[in-house]
């Protein structure tokens, strides 16, 4: 099924022009008597849409359609009983679903009483009002968080409202987001020309192929080396492209340029700023030269546009090609996968066909190694991170985990440690491992690699890499950590 994501104060009209089969109100840190808390249009609740309120979501709807919310008596966080108490069968909630079951909560306040119309479809311990539901308006509420991984069963429920209550099919996939996009990309772009930043990863490889198929050899892929990729991935990047698209690619050699601009620069917002700036002059003056001025496609996704913040959402990073663009851009630009997340964007590139290796391939942040040298960087710190980060690379793959992290990397930090080599003392450099689980990058878990793997790992990079003494494994999770260490 297709969804979009939108800002909870979109206009009724606009939202009800894209004639949507059923609305999702989803959770939030606010409390809805709170001065300033997140409104949706009160008119929403009238228009004959199927809406379904999750936490904070439900919250809202029961508060403005007459009933009462309030702080909990008591909170509930984490695993849940849940009771179900609506009936079973086809158009029921809880429909193919145990009458008891176990659910993931995250509030502080409850619906402490139903709006009218409203009844209870199950209850907790604690949430006399855990789902409830008022099937002559099709409006529905979960307390818990059906969208969690945590309450595996909670797609069920998804299925149920989007099937039995909003009629939809499911005959939705990424071939139709393929020709929907490559649709919206010729209406975009006309009969313009356009280049197209490629990195090598699965996302720009990606939206390079949705505007190939769109408007042919009127794009140009440009591929910068900004001296701040891993060992061989130039040489890698040129081949796989050369092999699977069948269209020119140029490769502009901006090392010398990008090192300048980072000279003697510490703060992770500030390198994120000043690579997002460069990469945009390079393009424009690239686009010149090849006399392609005015469309610049990205393959920015939407975590990227999330957590460099919008008008809406705090920012977390400045990915550096959302936020870390100057004001004034020389460029209109062209995101075909804007709205999807990365496992989504895997579906679209396979269904490009696009070689697996690439598919699958690992993420790397825009801003390069340079958010992985801590501190400041140089050609030296630049190199000691690739060795080490190479060696990372190459055990990982061997040991034939590489599927199941979702990114596995070094991490020079700006620390120096004390260690012994040969009887002597030596003050060395410390290079962390960093290798996580995720689904989709917005939440992230420390990856549980074996033991054996990481003393290999360990036993190389000091044994290998020059002035490296010391190697650490990081162990946080995301949140409250994130994936990148700036
Ligand atoms: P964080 O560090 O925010 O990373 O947990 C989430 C995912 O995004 C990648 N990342 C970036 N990708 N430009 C990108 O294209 C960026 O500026 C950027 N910063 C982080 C990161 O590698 C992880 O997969």
């Amino acid at each position: 099924m297709y969804s979009l994501i939108l800002p909870y104060d979109t206009g009724l009209a606009d939202l009800l022009a894209l004639r949507p089969k059923g609305i999702i109100l989803s959770g939030g840190p606010a409390s809805v008597y709170a001065p300033g808390a997140p409104r949706c249009h009160p008119g929403l609740f009238a228009a004959d849409v199927p809406i379904l309120g999750i936490c904070y979501g439900m919250q809202l709807m029961a508060h403005d359609l007459g009933g009462r919310t309030g702080p909990s008596a008591r909170k509930e966080y984490g695993r849940t009983r849940l009771f179900v108490d609506e009936g079973e069968g086809p158009g029921a909630m809880f429909h193919g679903l145990e009458r008891r079951l176990l659910c993931w909560m995250s509030h502080g306040d409850s619906v402490l009483q139903l709006p009218p119309g409203f009844e209870t479809l199950a209850h907790s311990d604690h949430s006399p009002h855990a789902a409830i539901a008022d099937r002559a308006r099709r409006l529905y509420g979960l307390q818990f968080h059906p969208e969690v991984s945590h309450t595996p069963w909670g797609t069920e429920v998804l299925r149920n409202f989007l099937y039995q209550v909003c009629g939809c099919s499911g005959s939705w996939s990424m071939t139709s987001f393929v020709e929907q996009a490559v649709g919206e990309i010729r209406e975009q772009i006309g009969d313009a020309r356009a280049i197209c930043a490629l990195s090598g990863g699965v996302d720009s490889a990606a939206a390079a192929g949705l505007v190939l198929r769109a408007i042919g050899e009127r794009l140009t892929c440009v591929f910068v080396d900004h001296g701040l990729l891993r060992s061989g991935e130039v040489e890698q990047v040129v081949a796989v492209f050369r092999d699977h698209f069948g269209a020119p690619l140029v490769h502009v050699d901006a090392r010398r340029r990008f090192l300048d601009r980072l000279a003697g620069v510490e703060d992770p917002e500030a390198k994120r700023n000043i690579i997002g700036n460069e990469f945009i002059t390079v393009f424009a003056e690239e686009a010149v030269r090849l006399g392609r001025p005015g469309i610049l496609v990205q393959g920015t996704l939407y975590p990227d546009v999330i957590e460099s913040g919008t008008r809406t959402a705090a920012r977390i990073k400045t990915h550096h090609n959302v936020g870390g663009l100057p004001a004034a851009m020389p460029f209109r630009l062209v995101e075909p996968l804007r709205t999807l997340f990365k496992d989504e964007v895997r579906l679209v590139a396979r269904a490009l066909g696009l070689p697996e290796e690439m598919v699958w391939r690992h993420p790397f942040p825009g801003p390069g190694l340079a958010i992985r040298v801590l501190g400041q960087v140089t050609e030296e710190r630049l190199a000691t991170l690739r060795q080490a980060d190479a060696i990372i690379t190459e055990e990982i793959r061997q040991s034939g985990l590489g599927r199941d992290v979702w990114q596995a990397f070094g991490v020079l930090l700006p620390v120096r440690s004390v260690g012994v080599a040969g009887d002597a003392r030596t003050y060395g450099h410390v290079v962390a491992v960093r290798a996580v689980t995720s689904e989709d990058g917005m939440t992230a878990d420390w990856a549980r690699l074996p033991a054996d793997l990481l003393e290999t790992i360990s036993n190389r990079i000091t044994g290998e890499v020059p002035g490296v003494s010391r190697v650490v494994y990081d162990i946080s999770s995301k949140p409250p950590a994130t994936i990148e260490w700036e």
